[in-house]
């Protein structure tokens, strides 16, 4: 629930260089799951193609009247400061941003405006030398990278070999990884997130437990005041 004495909402970019590696399902996945805890969600969805805000839609509709969040916005990278400082008179705990799939000027916007970065990261090598140049914009701003392994499968020799390459990168690799699991997909075409869907599911364990991880790691590096920096 909210902290009274926290005057400015957490600030979360799911950003990758890599399209495909899963960062639209896994910022909704997460908004939802911080949602469903109690907390006051925003998404800002700056990737052109409106995923997360195409699934807001969808949401709209099967929720109706019953709609209490995550609000999702859609605007373009570069009004990401002006975005985020109307977004904090509405009180929000917690303001998640979904990226393109491009390590370009806005994405480094969005990264510079945040407590962490979460980057996922499929257990392939390709997603690991992707993975490169995202993590540069969080090292020259200084903002605690997290990366994710997401459809990795524990029981291949290829899943440890990926997360010691990933290690390798500089970046803290979470504790919580995420499995390739038809509920995240299927919850999203119906406009939830797997947490209502599946609540008992492995998959809503995962999410509930990465969102919690993601929280703890932004709050303990949490810069003093992440508006200051960006404005
Ligand atoms: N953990 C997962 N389990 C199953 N499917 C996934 C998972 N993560 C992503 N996907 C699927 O992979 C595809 C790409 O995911 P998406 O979130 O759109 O990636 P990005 O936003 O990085 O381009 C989508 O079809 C999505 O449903
Ligand atoms: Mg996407």
């Amino acid at each position: 629930m909210r902290n009274d004495n926290q005057k400015q909402p957490i600030i979360v970019t799911v950003a990758q260089q890599k399209g495909g590696a899963g960062k639209t399902t896994m910022a909704l996945q997460l908004a939802v799951a911080w949602q469903k805890q109690g907390h006051k969600v925003a998404l800002i969805d700056i990737d052109p193609q409106g995923s997360a805000n195409a699934w807001s839609h969808v949401r709209a509709k099967a929720l109706a009247e019953a709609y209490e969040g995550p609000e999702v916005v859609s605007i373009t990278g570069w009004r990401m400061v002006g975005e985020l400082s109307r977004l904090q008179q509405f009180g929000f705990d917690i303001i998640i941003v979904d990226s393109p799939p491009r390590a370009e000027a806005e994405v480094c916007i969005a990264v510079r405006s945040s407590d962490i970065c979460v980057i996922p990261l499929q257990a392939s090598p390709m997603d690991v030398w992707a993975t490169k140049p995202t993590l540069q914009f969080c090292f020259r701003e200084k903002v605690p990278a997290l990366l994710v392994m997401n459809r990795i499968n524990m029981r291949t020799k290829l899943a440890s070999k990926m997360i010691e390459e990933a290690q390798l990168l500089g970046a803290e690799v979470s504790e919580q990884t995420i499995g390739s699991r038809v509920a995240f997909q299927s919850s999203l075409a119906e406009g939830m997130g797997v947490v209502e869907t599946e609540p008992y599911s492995d998959a809503a364990k995962e999410i509930d437990a990465l969102a919690a991880e993601v929280l703890k790691r932004a709050k303990a590096k949490s810069k003093k005041s992440a508006f200051s920096k960006a404005a």
